[in-house]
């Protein structure tokens, strides 16, 4: 077990990208792997600790010793985050929550109709599941852990989404065209609510997952 511990702590993660349905074939998803978010689970029950995986539509094997909670909106990852977070020391919101779900879903596949141009999609707003736990933080002292991938200005952007998000920590990184999504490493900077910066090194996702435990560790009370 690596130190700092996290025995007899409870985790919360979520993992991979949500998919918004617009009809029973088709949705709108994004290129999340869920590596990270795995790592993270890996990573903190090897530190002892209890890990709730929410994990949205990964490809990827249970890992040991995690409680897996399969997902597939955002709104049931809200659901099953907020269930979870009820006595969570920490919750980390790894994965890609879809912003946007179509406003309707056709309970029939929607076909091209002869000489017709498509209907435009809809979209309505999903609820900001990061930003609700960390106004909510039901239980004290509780650590609210946020990801953010930005293309430019990333400390002065991550600082900004850390303050409007009200999380703890919120970790950062630089995403171009080859970088991040599905990746097996990442490079980030970990900026805290305190001020502080911790820059993690280009390298394996266990590393920043590792780096994160130990930032919550040294800050969970008692
Ligand atoms: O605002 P942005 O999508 O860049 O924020 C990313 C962070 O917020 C991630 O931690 C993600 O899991 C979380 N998020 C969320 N609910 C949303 C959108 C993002 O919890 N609807």
């Amino acid at each position: 077990i690596r130190e700092p511990a996290l025995a007899g702590r409870h985790v919360v993660i979520s993992a991979g990208g949500t998919r918004e349905p617009l009809d029973p074939v088709r949705f709108l998803g994004n290129r999340s792997s869920g590596k990270q978010g795995y790592a993270l689970a890996r990573t903190a029950a090897a530190r002892g600790a209890r890990v709730t995986l929410v994990s949205a539509n990964p490809q990827l094997p249970d890992p040991a010793g995690v409680d897996v909670v399969p997902v597939g909106t955002a709104k049931e990852l809200r659901e099953a985050v907020v269930k979870a977070a009820t006595d969570a020391d920490a919750v980390v919101m790894a994965a890609a929550v879809a912003d946007f779900r179509p406003a309707s879903y056709a309970t029939g596949k929607i076909k091209k109709k002869d000489g017709q141009e498509p209907e435009p999609v809809a979209l309505v707003r999903n609820p900001d599941i990061l930003a609700e736990i960390a106004a909510a933080r039901p239980r004290p002292g509780q650590l609210v852990v946020g990801f953010a991938a930005e293309t430019d200005d990333v400390l002065v952007n991550g600082r900004a989404k850390l303050a409007r998000k009200g999380c703890d920590l919120l970790v950062v990184n630089e995403v171009g065209e080859a970088k991040t999504f599905g990746a097996e490493e990442n490079e980030a900077v970990v900026l805290g609510a305190d001020g502080s910066e911790t820059p993690v090194p280009n390298g394996p996702k266990e590393a920043l997952a590792d780096t994160v435990w130990d930032l919550v560790a040294a800050r969970l009370v008692s």
